[in-house]
């Protein structure tokens, strides 16, 4: 341990104080910190924390994004599977094209440390108390399984569907763990491709890094646009290459409701020559805090609803919809050479985003700290900050009920995108599909459910053809219990064979062993 040439670097870079507890450390405890603070380019990190400071002011000096500087993304580059149904088959014939060709990849990002839902584990290993007890991945890989059949049956070529799974230092080990013990869940372990992002220290406002113990620094992951930078660092596109990728959907973890691939999306953007696109969901409330996709100054990208002025948020168009409508769900489309490009080229101009945060800390006797109000910074990076670069920019808007449900916070009385609103979420969907395909509910007394439509002017949940428009949800709005396992539908097709012309009593359990009415109401 040259701690000599150590202590020279950080007091060059002004973090002399972190090795400030040394004299009082154990040996084993020595080794660890020299260990993390001779991997840290101390004067790379001044420079980011320099740099995301500079863009947070300038920012914060800019006030809120206005009519003046904000434009709604034009209808020429926007498809909707509500408004464009007509589109809808082509669409997805082109896109189940493109997956039986092997051409098409998932990359989950799988590196957030979820300290809202508060699980010690990675989010991805989650059971939100379905029926099936099944976890958000396995929710996941069964649905890769399912496309890759379903590509199969109807180009009749043999396809694989790779999964590049980025984890961080704080769930790269477990998760692998979890993915061996369920033997990747029927995929063949040499298609689920693990890399890992980047982790950066904490900083104070004064630019100082953050101790977590005496001999800890306080480290995050780099926020999900670490992505590039991982992708880089882990050759991942030199892979997708290799395996002849053309196009990649990237998507986050703990969405229960995400259609993996979505072979509608591919088809889209792939038909508009996109080499970026953005699934968003309609933005119905002007104060709902979702980010918003639209373009600044002539570029696209996604504006936080905290950062547009009010006014802005509540301006409608001519048919009565929000402006700026097009809510980010973080759900992506990007060409692998629009990928090679980023990570070659525009990487390191991306600059991180500030967030302030309450950083449990040590004081300068070494004892612990929780703070009560932010004390420092976290710099993180964020996926959507690359669609500036796009050549060709798409935007493909979904029905929310059918695509977007989040798993963010822990359980809670009358709670927002908890484990209650995730499982909801998901069950209200599977009963719309057994509706859809000719199915019905009945109480306890055999008197079938009263259902009504889940909106009138909405477009339809199914996947490819069924002709009955019910899409509906159960009066009193509570979700009838009903799952439907991936690996007998991906999106709502097929399920005729099961459920056409038949009553059933909730919980109602559809999967490989087939139509299961559980007596027992376990949930
Ligand atoms: P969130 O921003 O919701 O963060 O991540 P989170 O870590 O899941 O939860 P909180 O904020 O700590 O409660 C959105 C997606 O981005 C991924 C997450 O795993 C999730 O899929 N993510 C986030 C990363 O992959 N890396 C990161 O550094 C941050």
């Amino acid at each position: 341990m040259d701690t000599g040439q150590l202590r020279n670097r950080l007091s060059r870079a002004g973090q002399d104080h972190l090795l400030q507890f040394w004299e009082e450390l154990t040996e084993p405890q020595r080794r660890e910190l020299f260990r993390e603070l001779e991997a840290m380019d101390f004067e790379e990190l001044n420079g980011f924390f320099r740099r995301a400071m500079d863009g947070s002011d300038q920012a914060a000096g800019q006030g809120k994004v206005d009519d003046a500087r904000m434009e709604a993304v034009p209808r020429d580059i926007l498809g909707s599977t509500s408004r464009d149904r007509e589109e809808l088959d082509a669409w997805e014939r082109e896109g189940l094209l493109h997956i039986s060709q092997s051409r098409v990849a998932v990359l989950l990002l799988a590196g957030g440390q979820g300290t809202r839902l508060g699980v010690a584990y990675p989010k991805g290993m989650y059971d939100v108390g379905l029926p099936s007890h099944k976890t958000l991945f396995q929710i996941q890989a069964e649905r890769i399984l399912k496309l890759q059949r379903l590509a199969e049956e109807r180009l009749g070529r043999q396809c694989t569907i790779p999964w590049y799974i980025m984890t961080s230092g704080r769930t790269m080990e477990s998760t692998q763990e979890f993915f061996s013990k369920h033997r990747h869940f029927g995929l063949k372990k040499e298609n689920v491709i693990f890399f890992q992002q980047g982790m950066l220290p904490a900083m104070g406002f004064d630019g100082k890094i953050i101790l977590e113990e005496k001999s800890k620094v306080s480290m995050a992951p780099d926020g999900n646009g670490g992505l590039y930078r991982a992708l880089a660092a882990q050759n991942i596109v030199e892979d997708m290459e290799r395996r002849g990728i053309w196009s990649v959907h990237v998507y986050c973890v703990d969405n229960i409701l995400v259609k993996v691939a979505d072979p509608r999306f591919i088809g889209f953007c792939v038909q508009k020559g996109a080499d970026c696109g953005a699934k968003v969901v309609e933005k119905t409330n002007p104060t709902e805090p979702v980010g918003v996709v639209c373009r600044v100054d002539g570029v696209y990208q996604v504006v936080e609803y905290s950062e547009i002025a009010l006014g802005t948020a509540q301006r409608r168009g001519a048919d009565g919809r929000l402006l700026f409508n097009s809510g980010n769900i973080a759900n992506h489309f990007f060409t692998v050479p629009f990928l090679r490009d980023v990570v070659r080229i525009h990487e390191p101009q991306l600059q991180h985003h500030v967030a302030q945060k309450k950083i449990p800390c040590v004081d300068p006797r070494g004892q612990p700290v929780k703070p009560d109000k932010p004390n420092g910074i976290k710099m993180e990076k964020f996926v959507f900050d690359i669609f500036q670069f796009a050549k060709t920019f798409v935007v493909f808007e979904v029905l929310r009920e059918d695509e977007f449900s989040p798993l963010k916070n822990a359980e809670s009385q009358n709670g927002k995108d908890n484990p209650t609103t995730a499982r909801h979420a998901l069950m209200s969907l599977h009963h719309c599909w057994v509706l859809n395909a000719g199915g019905h509910f009945v109480d306890e007394n055999g008197s079938r459910l009263p259902a009504i439509p889940r909106s009138a002017t909405r477009g339809r949940s199914e996947f490819i053809s069924a002709d009955a428009n019910h899409n509906l949800k159960d009066a009193n709005d509570l979700p009838i219990q009903c799952e439907i396992s991936p690996l007998i539908s991906y999106a709502g097709e097929g399920l005729e064979t099961y459920v056409a012309g038949k009553e059933f009593r909730a919980p109602l359990i559809i999967d490989e062993n087939g139509v299961r009415e559980l007596v027992e109401n376990g949930i």
